[in-house]
């Protein structure tokens, strides 16, 4: 019988054991897909995510870790009803209880914080969503994940070259500068609307102090923040968010991208991705890939990332459940 414990401070070879449960997940439920570098891992299991905390745990069978789980529990207005999750058990531990031990011990803990929803993401049609779907949890959102070849992303230089009268673009690496900061958490509020299906996830209010600190986490764990945006007089009209992690820098994870309903409707979307695909190849030339996901019905994103020559990779879903309905 494997035995569930309480990971709290995280040594190396915490480190160390956690990565090897993730990348041989990884190799075996999505072969071909990199695996997160032992940094990305050691960033993530070191620095909580904004305004959360988090309880991770291990499941170990003769020493040697058999799963592992991690819950975000956000913290503050808005999402403190929330607890979001990830679970992987090692695949030559599978199909003996360990991720059904987990995922109770993952509930325990949210129960115990008072919290009404648990939110997991896991790869359609693996052995993550039979196991969600067979615990109780029902899919709230389905989204796309996209990849864009960097060298091969269409068009960068004449969309980044288009006129967009009133506007123009600026950008910066990390945390923002004072001067647009509490424009840049204007049009970060503009994400709100983003659709999020039938997903109880709350709402953000985003202030200068939280956009500085949201680049300090990522900072934090070693990853590398770009942001491009582009200005009509004092305000932040649309802006594009990118990640580029620690260790394997080849590929980027796209963050947020809004425009500003009032600013809608004018190609500034497709204007700032295609002038952040152009800092990457000029500055980051060793990013060759860029992972997006896009909720199924949200066309006008899709639309702008396959102009840009985005291709499909495959479908992931978020789950969701009330913590008090599993035991
Ligand atoms: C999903 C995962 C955590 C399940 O771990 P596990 O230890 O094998 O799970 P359990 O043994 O507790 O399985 C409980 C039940 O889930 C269902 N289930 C689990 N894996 C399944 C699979 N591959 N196919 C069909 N049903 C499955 C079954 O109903 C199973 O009960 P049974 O074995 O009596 O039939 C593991 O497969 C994994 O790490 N997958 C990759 C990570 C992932 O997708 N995480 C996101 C979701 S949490």
């Amino acid at each position: 019988m494997d035995k569930v414990q309480r990971l709290r401070d995280v040594s190396d070879s915490d480190v160390a054991a956690w990565h090897e449960v993730v990348a041989a997940s990884v190799a075996h439920d999505l072969p071909g897909e990199p695996a997160p570098t032992l940094d990305h891992v050691r960033g993530q299991l070191t620095t909580p995510g904004l305004r959360s905390r988090h309880l991770m745990w291990v499941a170990t069978a003769e020493g040697a870790v058999t799963g592992v789980a991690r819950l975000r529990l956000f913290e503050g207005p808005g999402r403190s009803h929330l607890g979001e999750f990830t679970l992987q058990v090692h695949p030559e531990h599978r199909r003996r209880g360990v991720g059904t031990d987990l995922l109770r011990t993952v509930a325990r803990a949210a129960r115990d914080e008072k919290r009404r929803s648990l939110v997991v993401e896991a790869s359609s049609q693996t052995s993550g969503t039979a196991f969600l779907e067979a615990s109780g949890f029902t899919c709230a959102l389905s989204l796309s994940l996209l990849l864009l070849s960097v060298p091969e992303a269409r068009g960068v230089e004449e969309i980044v070259g288009t006129e967009h009268s009133g506007y123009h673009l600026t950008r910066w690496l990390g945390v923002v500068p004072d001067d647009v900061a509490e424009a840049f958490a204007a049009a970060k509020s503009a994400m709100g609307d983003m659709p999020t299906g039938k997903l109880d996830y709350g709402t953000t209010t985003w202030d200068a102090d939280r956009v500085r600190d949201m680049a300090e986490v990522v900072e934090k764990r070693g990853d590398t923040l770009l942001t491009v945006a582009t200005l009509h007089g004092d305000t932040i009209a649309g802006f594009t968010e990118l990640v580029i992690p620690v260790g394997d820098g080849t590929r980027a994870i796209q963050y947020d991208t809004a425009v500003v309903p009032a600013h809608r409707g004018q190609g500034l979307g497709l204007w700032v991705k295609a002038a952040m695909l152009e800092w990457l190849r000029a500055e980051w030339p060793a990013v060759l890939e860029i992972e997006t996901d896009n909720a199924e019905d949200n066309a006008h994103m899709l639309a702008v990332n396959e102009r840009l020559g985005f291709r499909p990779l495959r479908q992931t879903r978020q789950y969701q459940c009330d913590p008090r309905m599993i035991h």
